[in-house]
């Protein structure tokens, strides 16, 4: 690169293209089996040695530490899919790479990018109108059970799955709790305000939902009550201490018994502040610092129940929940030191309780938000984690459902529908764009083909019959022809109804899932230029030859 003065490699055209779809593609084929109901699960080993064994997408790509920059972007569409819908992070990543490659093809044969990248956005168009208008069913046609149904098939591939019947109504129990409006009378389903409390010990089926907030902290002494009615709890985040002077700066005495005052006025300083803090009317105190002796005293003495080292995340939740502030300092404006009420949460009871092998602090009846912990329970750390992961995506698919009241029907339904469809649409275009929609269509086939290899079925037979029905339902003028349910069925190795047999899914994670999909494929489609700069050597050392 010497000649345009550029000290780096540059990489461009087919070269780099054909560099992107290889690192993209080995990203997806490492998260392809565990995609489905019958996928597998993948054992994570980091630098330090650390065990991770999950099925989640999100979790898989994010322990990679991936380098390529292409496989970069498919690594953070997985946790934009991860935060935004929870669940469908393993189909977003192995649809975007498919694209991506597909894409690619279309470029070495000789078809400009900005046309294929116009074909793509025109298919996610019709694709997002097609589900909308015909493959969407809303809850109320459905009733209630399609809740529970959803909440099952996106369990299907986790370890939860072993009690689906107990952790589909755990789920749902869970997030129904939580239910609060908006201002315009929609109703919302906050999953932040959901608690997943770990405790080590007892099968997963004994996990519970407790009403109320659970923190994982003891009371700092035992000679504190262990349970508080009509809670005032003040939220600290600094440390209870007794107050020293300042470092660096000296005092001289000439009386030894003044050194003594000095002791006592640093106690009294902060025995003040303690009482800045009762005097307000708190009862319970939690701070995310320590408490020392002195101050654990004052506590006891007064009959309050302290806890340090609380989450400062926790404290944050639980300032929301109880219509508290987090405290950061006692000092005002003035230079003052004073506690205001007003900064103080309230709740019905706050109790000390015993939760496996230790003890934890449940907040119940909160002010201003309900609140609910899931306490979940575990023979060991690896499956407690992943159980909270698997209960993270169903509670947010619950939520979806919820929320948007519609769902689709599961097992590569959706997909080779929208491939029937779009290549109609694709012989309907008069443009250049026709070759780009008609890759798009044969691109999302590859879920329900992978979902079929992963379940050791004959993938071509069974997407032939897929394909068949949603030909045969989209050619009915009818336009509710239920083949146009049609899914997979993993375990017999057949195609049936899956509406019927409760394979349910979001609308919203699908129609998500294809856009992040097409918009992380068009991103890297644009490139067609890489230039890295090599690293500038170390600056001459001036003593080198002495
Ligand atoms: N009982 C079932 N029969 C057929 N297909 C199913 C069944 N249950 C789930 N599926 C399909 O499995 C796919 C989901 O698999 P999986 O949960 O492993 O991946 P994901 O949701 O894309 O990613 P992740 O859950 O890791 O975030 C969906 O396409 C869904 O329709
Ligand atoms: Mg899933």
């Amino acid at each position: 690169m010497a000649h345009v003065g550029i000290d780096g490699e540059r990489k461009s055209g087919i070269d780099i293209r054909a560099e992107h779809v290889t690192a993209t593609m080995a990203i997806s084929n490492i998260v392809k089996s565990s995609l489905g109901p019958v996928g597998l699960d993948k054992m994570l080993v980091d630098d330090i040695g650390d065990v991770t064994i999950t099925n989640d997408g999100a979790t898989i790509l994010q322990r990679l530490e991936v380098e390529h920059p292409a496989a970069k972007v498919l690594v953070e569409l997985a946790e934009l899919q991860d935060s935004e819908v929870g669940d469908g992070t393993t189909s977003v990543v192995i649809v975007a790479a498919e694209l991506l490659k597909r894409g690619t093809e279309l470029v070495k044969n000789g078809i400009h990018p900005t046309t294929i990248m116009t074909g793509f956005r025109l298919a996610l168009k019709d694709a997002v109108k097609f589900v909308k208008s015909t493959l969407m069913v809303t809850i109320d046609q459905l009733g209630d059970d399609a809740i529970i149904s959803a909440a099952k098939t996106s369990m299907a591939s986790k370890l939860l799955n072993a009690d689906e019947d107990f952790w589909s109504k755990l789920a749902v129990d869970a997030v129904r709790s939580i239910k609060t409006h908006t201002a315009d009378g929609k109703a919302r389903y906050p999953v932040s305000a959901i608690h997943i409390l770990k405790a080590h010990g007892k099968s997963s089926t004994e996990s519970e939902l407790v009403s109320g907030f659970a923190v994982n902290v003891q009371r700092a002494a035992q000679g504190m009550p262990s349970m508080v009615k009509n809670a005032r709890i003040a939220l600290l985040d600094f440390p209870l201490q007794r107050h020293k002077v300042q470092m660096g700066i000296s005092v001289q005495v000439d009386d030894v018994s003044e050194v003594e005052g000095i002791r006592q006025r640093e106690l009294d300083i902060t025995k003040e502040r303690i009482q800045k803090i009762l005097q307000s009317g708190a009862n319970v105190v939690l701070t995310t610092k320590g408490i020392d002796d002195t101050c654990l005293k004052y506590f006891v003495e007064a009959g309050i129940l302290a806890a340090r080292r609380v989450k400062k995340e926790d404290l944050t939740r639980l300032a929301r929940a109880t219509g508290g502030h987090v405290v950061v300092t006692l000092a005002d404006m003035e230079g003052n030191e004073t506690f205001d009420a007003e900064c103080l949460g309230s709740a019905e009871m706050v109790q000390e309780e015993r939760v496996g092998d230790g003890e934890m602090l449940y907040i119940r009846g909160t002010a201003m938000s309900k609140a609910t912990t899931i306490v979940i329970r575990g023979a060991n750390e690896f499956h407690l984690d992943e159980l909270d992961r698997a209960l993270h995506d169903v509670l947010m698919v619950v939520k979806r459902v919820l929320e948007s009241a519609a769902v689709v029907a599961g097992g590569g339904s959706v997909e080779a529908a929208l491939s029937i469809y779009l290549e109609k649409q694709a012989q309907l275009l008069a443009t250049r764009e026709h070759l780009a929609v008609a890759e798009f269509a044969q691109a999302l086939l590859v879920i329900p083909r992978t979902l079929s290899v992963n379940a050791a079925q004959d993938a071509i037979e069974l997407v032939a019959k897929l394909r068949a029905d949603h030909h045969a339902a989209q050619l009915d003028p009818k336009d509710n022809n239920p083949l146009k349910f049609t899914g997979l069925d993993l375990f017999s190795g057949d195609v049936r109804n899956n509406l019927l047999s409760g394979v349910l899914e979001p609308a919203i994670s699908k129609i998500k899932c294809l856009r992040f999909a097409t918009e992380a494929a068009i991103t890297i489609l644009r490139i067609d230029d890489m230039i890295k700069l090599n690293p500038k050597p170390p600056p001459d050392d001036p003593r080198r030859g002495h």
